[in-house]
């Protein structure tokens, strides 16, 4: 429940990047010895994963913000499949548990819906390097005599499979060449663990990436980096509510694009080392957005900045470039007043002066923060459903904003 219309004040600490924590612990599982990792995002997708690794026999010591891995006993390729279910990134123990079993089976991924998805890149780069892949009863099932390196070019930019065949290719026989590779910071995160556990990856940030197999690779200590698209959500809170935020705790260079976009609509961005301070001075102006793969303006930060179009002064345009359906949000962002149509990958948002609070219900994680932040700016009062989307990958999100002065409470 949200009471909107205060503007949020003070600071606020930015958590690890979930989607390089959900990468990272299914690679923890390629060493033979336990690996360390902290600034651990305090989310469901990790509670999720964990139960997984435990059900394939490895063990985990959970702390706060912290995991310890041991896979020396994992015995099994093929989790739960009511667990693999629920996410997207469980895609990653295909690459992890092919690259330890040369054999995997893993329910095909669930996940926000905000478009087919499809895992054909991956599907193809396992195949490449000498797997069988097939699909029975909704489980994917990839096995292989031997993975052996080879060189892939991806058909398109895809995070998931430039992620999963780093997996797959570290301990495959030989050298792999991937191509047209994504270029996000988890990307870069997921390859830094993998060589501090022994593994030999080069270029990972760039669109091609090159590994060379080795044999075994051993447990190591490593810090997830601080989620870019969480600071980016807390950055439009602020500039939505017209308060006063410091966002501690990021890299600026991650948000570029978004410090970039929002500052051409008159937010006033003061970027130090780790921090930025985010006010405004005024209404804020209209602009187009096109989404595209890092280090364009990222996908995820589309349905949040939505919210601030809404209430510029002017007529925006968002391009969704990355997926086919990710403007169903907007008929929830409707019923507050907001002025948007939408055609094919387009949508067009005519700003209004004010936005009045609405009973919604989240579709997915990033459209369930874009109307906890609409809420906040809204007059009146927003109940948000369907907040477990939410809680998948944002860490204590109402706690935070609690902090920030918002008068926003979880009910039963
Ligand atoms: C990751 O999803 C993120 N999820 C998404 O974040 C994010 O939106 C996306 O990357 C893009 O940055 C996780 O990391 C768990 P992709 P992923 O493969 O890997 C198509 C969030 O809000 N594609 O880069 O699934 C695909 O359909 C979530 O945190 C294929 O066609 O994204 C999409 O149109 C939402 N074939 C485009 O590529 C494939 O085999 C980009 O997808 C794979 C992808």
């Amino acid at each position: 429940m949200i009471n909107g219309g205060i503007p949020l004040k003070g600071t606020v600490e930015i958590s690890g990047a979930k989607n390089s924590a959900v990468a990272i612990l299914p690679a923890a599982l390629l060493a033979d010895t336990p690996s360390t990792i902290d600034n651990l995002p305090e989310i469901n997708d990790i509670e999720l994963l964990s139960k997984m690794i435990e059900y394939l026999g490895g063990k985990t010591i959970k702390k706060e913000h912290e995991i310890i891995i041991d896979p020396e006993g994992i015995n099994s390729f093929c989790p739960p499949h009511e667990l693999a279910s629920q996410m997207r990134a469980s895609y990653y123990l295909i690459g992890a548990l092919l690259s330890r079993f040369n054999e995997a089976a893993i329910a095909m991924p669930g996940g926000c819906n905000i478009g087919v998805r499809p895992i054909d890149q991956h599907i193809k780069g396992f195949e490449a390097l000498g797997a069988k892949t097939t699909i029975e009863h909704g489980i994917i099932k990839v096995k292989a005599d031997k993975l052996v390196g080879n060189h892939i070019y991806f058909d398109v930019v895809s995070v998931g499979a430039t992620i999963n065949l780093m997996l797959a290719a570290c301990k495959a026989e030989g050298t792999t060449i991937l191509e047209n590779c994504a270029k996000e910071p988890h990307v870069v995160d997921v390859a830094n663990f993998l060589n501090a556990m022994g593994a030999n990856i080069k270029g990972a940030g760039t669109d091609m990436i090159k590994i060379v197999g080795v044999d075994k690779l051993h447990g190591c200590k490593h810090t997830v980096i601080p989620d870019q698209i969480e600071a980016g959500t807390y950055m439009v809170a602020a500039a939505a509510t017209h308060g006063d935020v410091t966002i501690k705790g990021i890299i600026p260079k991650h948000l570029e694009s978004i410090i970039a976009k929002m500052s051409e609509m008159g937010v006033i961005i003061e970027e130090y080392d780790e921090d930025l301070k985010v006010t405004t001075a005024g209404r804020l102006k209209r602009v187009d957005i096109k989404t595209q793969p890092y280090p364009g303006f990222p996908t995820d930060m589309q349905q949040l900045m939505a919210v601030l179009l809404a209430l510029a002064d002017g007529v925006s345009m968002i391009t969704e470039n990355v997926y086919e359906g990710r403007f169903k949000y907007l008929d929830e962002l409707k019923k507050m007043g907001v002025n948007a149509k939408v055609e094919g990958r387009t949508a067009v948002i005519e700003g209004v002066e004010k936005i009045t609070g609405a009973p919604l219900k989240a579709t997915d994680l990033r459209a369930g923060a874009a109307m906890i932040i609409a809420g906040l700016a809204a007059n009146g009062v927003t109940e948000v459903k369907n907040i477990y989307h939410i809680d998948r990958g944002y860490e204590a999100i109402e706690k935070k904003l609690q902090k920030l002065g918002a008068d926003i409470k979880r009910v039963k």
